[in-house]
């Protein structure tokens, strides 16, 4: 029979098939509200940054004219409605230009008429994708990885991603010899190579790329003339050192390097907590993909209202400066107490210093060192806990047992019940034996992973084998949930 859909319709692609997105419906099947439902799911599965929009309100309050819909603003409806050119209003394209070198501290300037708009980072990535390599052809990018690269590279370009192997033996370092043997693998395979995308700072690791790691990823991707994409979308939740260090900065000390071959993904989703503004920017130093890239943004541009109103609000220097100052500060509070928090009850999380998030190491509560033990831990902690983290299989971990938090799309309040909640739970399994001696690296998880781990591990069995200890909101009742378990 024919098909009646295209095959990217009918396709996986989209990746909603996912743990990732099984916690999101596990909690919005069942969302914590402190009065309405205190029993439901505390959402820490997404990486979203409210913690400062007090001073974001206020600006909103003190600059009517900016919005478009105000008795102040209403003079400017007309023009800013009927402007459709996809180059963008020039004001917005340089106050963008100079916020994005306020983040990255002075040091580099970016060319306006460079700055390209795209539907947020996804729209970025994807055009991105569509410019650098065709349908076949692969991007290596360094694991645990953010979820959603699957969808947005891939999908609907029909390109490849393929994962170079980062370890926690060295707090996931990206290293050259990682590099090379990912590379190396898709010669193997008859797959070219195209390119090489990082994030700086990570989603999921929350760590900052240094100075040597860009050097060398600058160097591996010349001398094999692919390209380098930086998807920099968390520049500006740097909250202790070591600072930030863009890409724009290392290609600066290497002049000889090939400039053609960078490109910066960007957006404000992160860094001010606009994700629902889709401002999404691609800078590339080639000329070719800017025109190519802007020419594309026609199928994702930003609306001239938000455009108007994010050039007024970034031209702002007074509002900026404290702006990412006490953004920076507030983060820095909220990502100390999760992790004393979690270290009162013997969790460690991965050292780190930038993003809305910590990577939890929950290896020790792993029935055994394998996905299946994970996912198994992973759906007590959604269903039972009651809190959606991300499972590090979702990130392509290439190690069982991590898992991601999110802690700033939240407020103090639930944010404490979200504490209490991990408390009790750990302190109820420490009565059983779990494993207590996690694997330092990948070979000893795989010589473990070999043995057959006896483990009692009765409390979580126990809620798995006995449905009827599961609350009534337990999502696990819902069929969505369910086809998956
Ligand atoms: C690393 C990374 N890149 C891109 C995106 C997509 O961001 P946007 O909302 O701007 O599309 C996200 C969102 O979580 C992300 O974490």
């Amino acid at each position: 029979m024919d098909q009646l859909l295209s095959k990217i319709a009918i396709n996986d692609g989209h990746g909603e098939n996912s743990a990732f997105f099984d916690g999101w419906k596990a909690y919005d099947s069942d969302p914590y509200h402190p009065t309405q439902n205190p029993d439901g799911v505390i959402q820490m599965g997404l990486a979203e940054n409210q913690l400062s929009f007090d001073f974001v309100e206020e600006w909103v309050r003190n600059n009517p004219k900016a919005s478009i819909c105000t008795e102040q603003g209403a003079n400017d409806f007309r023009d800013i409605a009927i402007f459709q050119d996809y180059h963008g209003f020039p004001e917005f394209r340089n106050a963008v230009a100079r916020f994005m070198e306020k983040v990255r501290g002075n040091r580099v300037r970016f060319d306006p008429d460079r700055i390209v708009m795209s539907g947020g980072a996804t729209g970025a990535q994807e055009t991105l994708a569509f410019c650098l390599a065709d349908p076949g052809e692969a991007l290596l990018v360094p694991t645990p990885y953010y979820p959603a690269n699957d969808r947005d590279l891939t999908w609907r370009t029909g390109i490849k991603l393929l994962p170079v192997i980062c370890e926690s033996s060295n707090n996931f370092k990206i290293t050259s010899s990682a590099l090379e043997s990912a590379y190396n693998k898709a010669q193997e395979s008859n797959i070219k190579v195209k390119g090489l995308l990082l994030n700086n700072p990570s989603n999921p690791l929350g760590t900052v790329l240094d100075k040597q790691t860009l050097t060398e990823s600058l160097n591996f991707t010349n001398n094999k003339n692919i390209h380098l994409i930086c998807d920099e979308i968390y520049s500006a939740t740097v909250f202790s050192k070591p600072d930030f260090i863009s890409i724009a900065e290392i290609i600066e000390e290497n002049p000889n390097c090939n400039r053609e071959l960078i490109h910066i993904v960007y957006s404000l989703s992160k860094d001010l907590g606009f994700p629902g503004f889709r401002v999404g920017i691609i800078y590339s130093y080639n000329d070719s993909v800017t025109n190519c890239a802007r020419k594309m943004s026609s199928f994702g541009l930003v609306s001239t209202q938000t455009q108007h109103l994010i050039a007024s609000m970034l031209s702002d220097e007074v509002f900026l400066d404290r702006f990412i100052v006490e953004s920076s500060k507030r983060l820095g509070n909220r990502h100390s107490v999760l992790v004393k928090e979690l270290a009162r009850v013997g969790i460690e999380s991965l050292k780190s210093n930038a993003g809305l998030y910590c990577w939890m190491d929950l290896r020790r509560l792993l029935k055994e060192f394998t996905f299946e033990a994970e996912m198994e831990l992973w759906r007590v902690i959604v269903n039972e806990v009651k809190l959606n983290v991300s499972p590090g299989s979702s990130f392509h971990c290439s190690e069982p047992g991590w898992f991601r938090v999110c802690f700033a799309n939240m407020d103090d309040e639930t944010l404490m019940v979200a504490l209490k909640r991990i408390h009790k739970f750990v302190i109820q399994s420490k009565g059983i034996n779990v494993v207590n001696e996690v694997p330092n690296s990948r070979k000893q998880y795989r010589r473990n992973n070999k043995l057959e781990i006896n483990l009692s591990f009765r409390r979580l069995d126990g809620i798995m084998m006995e449905p009827h200890k599961m609350s009534p909101h337990s999502p696990m009742s819902s069929p969505l949930v369910r086809a998956r378990t």
